[in-house]
């Protein structure tokens, strides 16, 4: 039987029902929740992703507003932008967007956002709390991926996860989540022997490469649940994963698709952390 899909977009768009009801209370009681996107150059990909943002937080009743700056900003600039949105207090989410132009520090950057407003869930204090398990702004894909898996009941507890790719972003921190989820969790990348001997172990497989189609059937186990993470811009213009979808989908036992998939439940969980952050700084 071929797997069930988990449909990222469905799943956002019932979770972005809840929220704006949620918005609409707290609007009542004059608090609009406000998320401040700051892109630094133009770079196309990047600039389609802060646009999605943007949309979809009006859609949920968050405002939002984009701080373009130019390509040859200076890391003092826009560590004294990040000051001013630091200390403003109608702004309760700040995003920077990655990555930067390589004469910023992104460390520095992410370290000078103030962690009560980092919606990214990137600052090391928040990391902290993460690999703690205390309450905290979860990395957005992260919580999107435990959300859709959690969506469809799938086990996590005594389950082997295994995870490609160790990015701060994805690979690790979903790693993180998962183990605070008792799940046996093995990080897979690009110096790892034997790729498919492990992969072909995993109960879940989180897919996060940045490579198109590299992951077919044959490091699947039949059964196995696929969390497909790649964004691929392929040259005739159209969106594929690092999964071979129509392959794997065969022997999986649920699958992500792209687009469709991981994508609109990192956005939903950005909305997430700044309907979160704004409460917190209000106290509520
Ligand atoms: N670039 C790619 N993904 C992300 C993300 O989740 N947050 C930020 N700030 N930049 C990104």
């Amino acid at each position: 039987m071929p797997a069930e899909i988990i449909n990222g977009k469905e799943l956002a768009k019932q979770i972005r029902e809840n929220m704006k009801e949620e918005v609409s209370d707290l609007r009542e009681q004059g608090l609009v929740p406000h998320l401040t996107v700051v892109l630094v150059g133009d770079d196309p990909a990047s600039r389609s992703y802060v646009n999605g943002k943007k949309k979809a937080s009006a859609e949920t009743g968050i405002t939002s507003e984009i701080i373009e700056l130019p390509e040859s900003t200076s890391e003092k600039d826009l560590l004294d932008t990040i000051s001013e949105l630091n200390g403003n207090p109608e702004v309760h989410g700040i995003l920077v967007q990655l990555p930067l132009p390589k004469a910023i520090s992104e460390q520095k950057v992410i370290e000078h956002i103030n962690p009560e407003k980092d919606v990214d869930g990137f600052h090391p204090l928040n990391i902290g709390r993460m690999m703690t398990g205390k309450d905290t702004f979860l990395p957005c894909t992260p919580f999107g991926i435990v959300t859709m898996l959690k969506s469809k009941n799938i086990k996590i507890a005594g389950q082997h996860v295994v995870i490609i790719g160790r990015s701060n972003i994805v690979g690790k921190p979903v790693g993180q989540l998962l183990l605070n989820e008792n799940a046996t969790v093995t990080y897979c990348h690009s110096k790892t022997k034997d790729l498919k001997e492990i992969t072909k172990l995993a109960d879940i497989l989180i897919v996060a490469v940045g490579k198109p189609n590299v992951i077919g059937p044959d490091f699947i186990k039949q059964g196995t649940a696929v969390v497909d993470v790649g964004v691929n811009r392929l040259e005739n213009g159209s969106l594929t994963g690092d999964v071979d979808f129509e392959a794997v989908k065969e022997i999986a036992s649920y699958i992500t698709p792209v687009p469709k998939g991981v994508g609109p439940m990192t956005i939903t969980m950005l909305l997430q952390n700044t309907i979160k952050a704004a409460k917190r700084l209000n106290n509520q």
